[in-house]
């Protein structure tokens, strides 16, 4: 079973401390909206799913210390309180999407009391936790038919129950796989700068008992080329109307890979990473991160500290490289543009 990522405890948000992983299994309290966002920034809790409950949560946070019965004065604090998530971290949209179903509460109860709203909101905050918990397991049963027996699987980053509220979107697929008892081995990508796949994703593929070998970024394209790789399976932060998938920097090197070495490649994702709103990839904002992520391994300097650096968090996988999308309204094959569209009508407006 898989742990428990993010939960609302007591009035507060509990996490677990992602950074201290795989040395330590160590949670933390939220009890306001500032630490909540500290923690999304430095990655104390990350991963697209994970990050929109923390907003729908973060949002609690926000409304707690909120005093006097003023809906007017009421609602500005919760735009405001949504507008201050939204600058924590840009790329995942399910980020975006959870703040706007919590925003949308306050026009769907409008002329109601604060303490109404404060009810609705938290019931609309659950819901998201909920939802996002039931979603992982269809898509993980939906992607479990791609694994073949004995298939030898890919996957980067960390797409697991450490991503979402609990059991994780391409790791769901393997978790879903097990169950059924399928055969298979893993090759996790450690996925640098900040080691995702070889902190948390071999952590959890260990706990749940999954053959697991970890690789450094750079041994990928040497293992397809062996024919030791049979499909790779990636989450993803945004996923444009045309099927474009951001995700951890280094997956669009798979994808070109396992293009060429006709491996199929499969993007696992719920509903809440779409951005109907935007046509293309090259819409999707990429953010941007400290130098120190990359000049360092461990805590330790691997480079002059005046060297320049770049350090992007996320890359595009072009759609025309991707043979699947995995979501939980079953398994989107090309053409994306349509098919996407049959399946999901427009979230938000960008
Ligand atoms: O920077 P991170 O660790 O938040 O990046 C996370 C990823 O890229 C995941 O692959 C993505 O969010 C999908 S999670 C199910």
């Amino acid at each position: 079973m898989p742990v428990p990522t993010i939960s609302w405890v007591n009035g507060n948000v509990k996490i677990i401390d992602q950074t201290k992983l795989p040395h330590k299994l160590k949670y933390m309290t939220c009890r306001d909206v500032k630490t909540l966002w500290k923690a999304i920034k430095n990655l104390s809790v990350r991963g697209a799913p994970a990050l929109g409950v923390s907003a729908a949560f973060g949002v609690l946070l926000g409304i707690k210390p909120f005093k006097g019965n003023n809906v007017k004065i009421f609602i500005k604090h919760v735009h405001k309180t949504c507008d201050y998530i939204g600058t924590s971290r840009p790329t995942a949209v399910n980020l975006f999407n959870a703040l706007d179903q919590m925003r949308a509460v306050l026009s769907r109860h409008s002329g109601r009391s604060v303490a109404e709203l404060r009810k609705q909101l938290k019931k609309e905050a659950m819901s998201i936790y909920q939802q996002d918990r039931k979603v992982c397991r269809r898509m993980g049963d939906f992607g479990a038919r791609l694994i073949k027996a004995n298939s030898r699987i890919m996957t980067v980053c960390n797409a697991g129950a450490l991503a979402t509220a609990d059991y994780g979107t391409a790791l769901g697929v393997m978790y879903s796989a097990k169950k059924r008892k399928k055969k298979f081995k893993v090759y996790a990508c450690e996925t640098r700068p900040l080691l995702q796949g070889a902190r948390l994703t071999t952590w959890e593929l260990l706990r749940a008992k999954i053959d697991t070998t970890l690789i450094c970024d750079n041994m990928a394209a040497s293992l397809m080329k062996q024919r030791k790789i049979d499909a790779i399976f990636a989450g993803a932060d945004r996923i444009a109307a045309n099927g474009d998938a951001a995700n951890k920097i280094g997956t669009y090197n798979l994808a070109v890979l396992a293009k060429y070495h006709k491996i199929p490649f499969y993007i696992v994702a719920p509903r809440s990473t779409f951005d109907m709103g935007i046509r293309s990839g090259k819409q999707i904002p990429i953010e941007q991160r400290g130098k120190e992520e990359v000049t360092s391994f461990g805590g330790r300097p691997t480079a002059p500290k005046d060297v320049k650096v770049y350090n992007p968090a996320f890359d595009v996988t072009d759609s025309k490289l991707i043979t699947a999308i995995v979501t939980e309204e079953g398994i989107i094959r090309p053409p994306f543009s349509a098919n996407i569209k049959k399946k999901f009508l427009p979230l938000r407006k960008s």
